[in-house]
């Protein structure tokens, strides 16, 4: 008797059983900020000719979606750095879904042509609501810049979460200001543990640890928190507001914990930095380089088998450590936040 083979949809799964459904795109390693933990201040920028063109973006694009990754997320550095992001994301939003992280300092401008372009989500970089601050925390940042952004951005339609780095004694007061900042907005914000990514001289990373829990206890100060049900692609876990706020809107509150509470195990992702390598984690080196094919006259057929290979040594997790000096040198903008 003949048997037919079942046809089964393309996927990517790595040794450990998991299924690689997202795939970060950092569209550029450059930006108009500098974060402390992202950039040492003197940042040097690749050359512009190392950085992928959109065009190949949107290639890599095309074949990850035909092995059946479903979201898209376009990182940076900043990636409304590059003025032609709205025909990236066209592209990419015909086979997928597409999202975005920013620092939201150009969203006035590009707010509405993301939006008819096709992008889901947006999360929008802010660590602190004091102007001050916010100018020693990204070096040459204006916090109005961002803010007039998230107004843009709400006025377009964008379903936003608010992504902020706590760093003690630098912006740790600021924990429950922007809960209730996000709250009266109607966002959903998350809380991130700081990575050990790059070496930055001036900025002690021991010294200004603060993990989720501390986080969370400050907010419960004030509200009351509930452990949510609600779950993304993505490593938060989501706390809800038990609505004692003044008609509280129900955001949700995360928190993204590499250090106190390890998420790999979840792991569905890998990235692709600016220069074309693929990434398999954000805290291992492991990964493969994809420019020499791209630039080259490689077919699709031989990316698909390049990406299936570099998926074998995906590795089981990160080993971040806060008291060693930083096995990983290069920063979050060569990664991909
Ligand atoms: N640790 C944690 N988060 C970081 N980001 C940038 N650098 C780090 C780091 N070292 C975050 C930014 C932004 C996204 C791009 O990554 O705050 O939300
Ligand atoms: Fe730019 Fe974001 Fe890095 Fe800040 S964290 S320097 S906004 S890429």
């Amino acid at each position: 008797m003949n048997t037919i083979a079942p046809v089964t949809a393309p996927t990517l799964i790595d040794p450990f059983a998991r299924l690689i459904k997202y795939v970060r795109l950092s569209v550029t390693d450059r930006c108009d900020f500098r974060c402390v933990y992202c950039m040492s201040e003197n940042m040097q920028f690749l050359p512009r000719d190392h950085v992928l063109t959109l065009d190949e973006i949107a290639r890599i694009g095309k074949i990850f979606s035909g092995l059946g990754v479903e979201t898209f997320r376009l990182t940076g550095g900043e990636p409304l750095i590059r003025r032609d992001l709205p025909w990236l994301v066209e592209q990419l939003a015909a086979h997928s879904e597409v999202v975005m992280t920013t620092n939201g300092s150009r969203l006035t401008q590009f707010a509405k042509p993301l939006k008819k372009a096709g992008l889901s989500r947006l999360n929008i970089s802010l660590d602190t609501l004091d102007e001050h601050q916010f100018h020693e925390l990204t070096r040459i940042g204006h916090l109005k810049d961002v803010l007039n952004g998230i107004d843009a951005a709400q006025a377009a339609g964008f379903t936003i979460k608010l992504n902020v780095v706590i760093m003690k004694g630098r912006n740790d007061d600021q924990i429950l200001p922007l809960v209730y900042f996000a709250h009266e907005r109607g966002l959903d914000i998350s809380f991130i543990e700081e990575m050990p990514l790059g070496v930055i001289d001036e900025h002690s990373r021991q010294l200004t640890f603060m993990p989720s829990d501390e986080v969370r206890q400050i907010i419960e100060q004030e509200i009351a928190l509930a452990p949510s049900q609600y779950h993304t692609t993505g490593p938060s876990r989501y706390w809800q507001t038990a609505s004692q706020l003044p008609s509280a809107p129900k955001s949700r509150i995360g928190f993204i914990s590499p250090h106190s509470h390890n998420f790999c195990g979840d792991c569905n992702r890998v990235r692709v930095t600016s220069e074309g390598r693929l990434l398999l984690c954000l805290g291992n080196e492991q990964g493969t380089d994809l420019m020499p094919l791209l630039r080259g006259s490689a077919t699709d057929h031989e990316i698909v088998e390049r990406i299936k290979m570099a998926l074998t040594m995906k590795p089981e997790k990160h080993h971040f450590d806060l008291n060693d000096t930083p096995q990983i040198v290069r920063f979050m903008n060569m990664t991909g936040g």
